[in-house]
């Protein structure tokens, strides 16, 4: 058969892996031929491609980033949009598309699919958060990453007896929030399913401050709402009309300065959470994800997308992949009432 791949919406380190693994899988034992599509949609919108070969992608398991390089191109949104892919395809004699992306790709995915092409979708966000899955390559890597970092936090905050409040990814969801503000020891950890109680978060803080620790760590997730319900939002909007977050971890630093009078300091973690090479848990995940791809593919299972359901690898649809969000539930928040003070 011969095999479209494209990666879209944000980069994940995994996605090399999942490349190289679906590759390797396909030539070796189905003699499967592959074209990587640049850019995400972008590159079967407007017919941009490399051979994806043996060679093209031996050792890629060892990096982050994509070496198809990624967009986030609604190709809905366009006129013409699916035809114009749908007629791409043909002309590259593609049999089945594999696109390796969110809820977002997935949508494009899905679209393609009621037009009758062959696609199949491996899961990819870091925040975590896409329904279905029990986990996303990329997500492992991203809390190392705040995890050391938060870790660091703590001496720099000690020094000089201050609060720092550190924001991490997590629009939607407080994955890497929960996971790395629990690993980092941090005092507070604030996520998008619940509203910050500013009152609450002061507390807490305070409460460190009396009992000998003279210092407070606060993780929040970029998607976490203020008291008065907002979230931070840029007035830029990608092409699937999200805005972009980022700010809450100085407008939340200046208010808790405010209301405690403690020394308070910001820090945003951005990009540097989906850089760099992947930890050897999202290289293998994303390694079974690949493989599996390919055996939907050659199973004829066409409209699904892979997913792992405990410690196994599964498939679901991309329409219940795309319905919702997944979010962490009350299990998930009780770890951190668990390891707080009640004040
Ligand atoms: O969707 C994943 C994500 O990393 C979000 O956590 C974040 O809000 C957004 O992407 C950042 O997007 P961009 O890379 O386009 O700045």
């Amino acid at each position: 058969m011969r095999i479209g791949m494209l990666t879209g919406g944000g980069d994940c380190p995994g996605l090399n892996a999942v490349i190289a693994a679906a590759v390797k899988k396909g030539i070796q034992h189905h003699a499967d031929e592959f074209v990587g599509f640049l850019e995400g949609w972008r590159g079967v919108l407007e017919n941009k491609t490399m051979p994806l070969t043996l060679a093209a992608v031996d050792g890629i398991i060892l990096t982050g980033g994509t070496i198809l390089h990624s967009s986030r191109t609604n190709v809905r949104k366009i006129e013409g949009g699916i035809q114009k892919c749908v007629e791409t395809l043909k002309a590259n004699k593609i049999d089945a598309i594999i696109a390796l992306g969110g809820d977002d790709t997935q949508s494009v995915t899905q679209a393609l699919i009621e037009a009758g092409v062959p696609g199949i979708g491996v899961p990819k966000t870091i925040d975590n958060d896409l329904f279905g899955t029990d986990a996303c390559f990329g997500f492992d890597t991203a809390v190392m990453i705040a995890t050391e970092a938060i870790g660091r936090l703590h001496t720099t905050a000690d020094a000089h007896n201050r609060v720092i409040v550190c924001e991490v990814m997590g629009r939607d969801a407080g994955w890497i929030a929960l996971t790395a503000g629990v690993a980092g020891n941090a005092h507070v950890v604030l996520v998008p399913e619940r509203p910050i109680d500013l009152d609450h978060v002061c507390a807490l803080l305070k409460y460190n401050y009396d009992h000998g620790k003279h210092y407070g760590i606060v993780v929040v997730a970029e998607g976490a709402k203020l008291p008065e319900g907002q979230v931070i939002k840029g007035s830029k909007l990608d092409s699937f009309g999200h805005a972009m977050l980022s700010g809450i971890a100085e407008i939340l630093a200046q208010k808790i300065e405010e209301k405690t009078g403690y020394e308070t300091r910001s820090v945003n973690l951005g990009h540097t959470q989906r850089g760099g090479t992947p930890t050897a848990y999202d290289r293998m995940l994303a390694t079974r994800y690949g493989l599996a791809a390919i055996d939907l593919v050659h199973k004829g299972e066409f409209g699904r997308m892979v997913v792992l359901k405990g410690t196994e690898i599964k498939s679901i649809t991309i329409a219940e992949a795309v319905s919702q969000n997944r979010r962490l539930d009350d299990s998930f928040l009780e770890i951190l009432k668990g390891l707080q003070p009640t004040v």
